[in-house]
């Protein structure tokens, strides 16, 4: 098992995110111990074990203890900025952060998935309260196969599980950090078309065959306003704000 405690990270904060560092060996979820908190921007807590943690959408994110990355990053988006565009903000930078640390690509699967091998290791929720957003990132690192949840939509792997190899999730928690701080900054002065071409270049769903409430269509680009571009059979595009894009196989 290896651990988030403040410890084991702190040689690997390079930034202003990740400070103040607040962890909790167990907590219901990281998510709940900064909303509404009132830290500063770049406040983190994480943890080595939530009992209740958040997904989109009303679901559960689940990990055996000490086998991820399970941080919120505390934000104070300038008034304007679309904040739900922070969870592809987010996604790119455990992408970035996941292939920095195993050579594989990663993919962002709009809005908040992040895709190895066409198998989700991570998500990202981005939640906001009196105009402070918390983005929260989980990372699947060190899980057996029998340790990932089983019957989920998307097929779900760990970082172990696609290469064979274990990783420290401290050095991790530290890449991701930073990466983060690097994009958000870039956002927060010109918004998502400063980032683009981090986001354009890693869309998974780029020309999959997908379906939107029910209606089969074509994928294609994010917009510069993080919007999803899908192309209906029979004629029509949608642009696609929130919610979820089935993937069609
Ligand atoms: C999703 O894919 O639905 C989003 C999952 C986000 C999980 C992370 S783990 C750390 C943080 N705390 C939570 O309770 N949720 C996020």
């Amino acid at each position: 098992m290896s651990t988030l405690a403040p410890e084991a990270v702190a040689p690997h904060v390079r930034g202003r995110f990740g400070k103040p560092y607040a962890w909790e060996p167990e907590c219901e979820s990281t998510q709940l111990l900064l909303l509404g908190s009132g830290l500063p921007e770049g406040a983190v807590a994480a943890t080595d074990h939530q009992t209740a943690g958040r997904g989109r959408l009303g679901r559960v994110w689940e990990a055996p203890p000490g086998s991820s990355v399970l941080l919120s990053v505390m934000l104070h988006p300038p008034a304007g900025r679309h904040w739900p565009e922070l969870s592809l903000l987010g996604g790119i930078a455990a992408a970035e952060a996941v292939e920095g640390m195993t050579g594989l690509s990663a993919q962002v699967k709009w809005p908040n998935d992040v895709m190895v091998d066409r198998r989700k290791v991570a998500g990202v929720i981005a939640e906001a309260r009196d105009a402070t957003a918390v983005l929260g990132i989980g990372i699947n690192v060190t899980q057996a196969r029998e340790e990932l949840p089983v019957g989920t939509s998307t097929e779900v792997a760990s970082m172990r599980t696609i290469t064979g190899r274990a990783y420290d999730v401290a050095t991790l928690a530290g890449s991701l950090l930073y990466r983060l701080e690097r994009l958000y900054d870039t956002w927060r002065h010109g918004g998502l078309r400063d980032v683009y071409a981090e986001l354009g270049s890693r869309n998974f769903l780029f020309g999959r065959r997908v379906a939107v409430d029910g209606r089969p269509g074509t994928a294609a680009a994010i917009g510069h306003d993080g919007r999803l571009e899908v192309h209906l059979d029979g004629g029509g595009t949608l642009h696609v704000e929130s919610g979820e894009v089935a993937v069609v196989r």
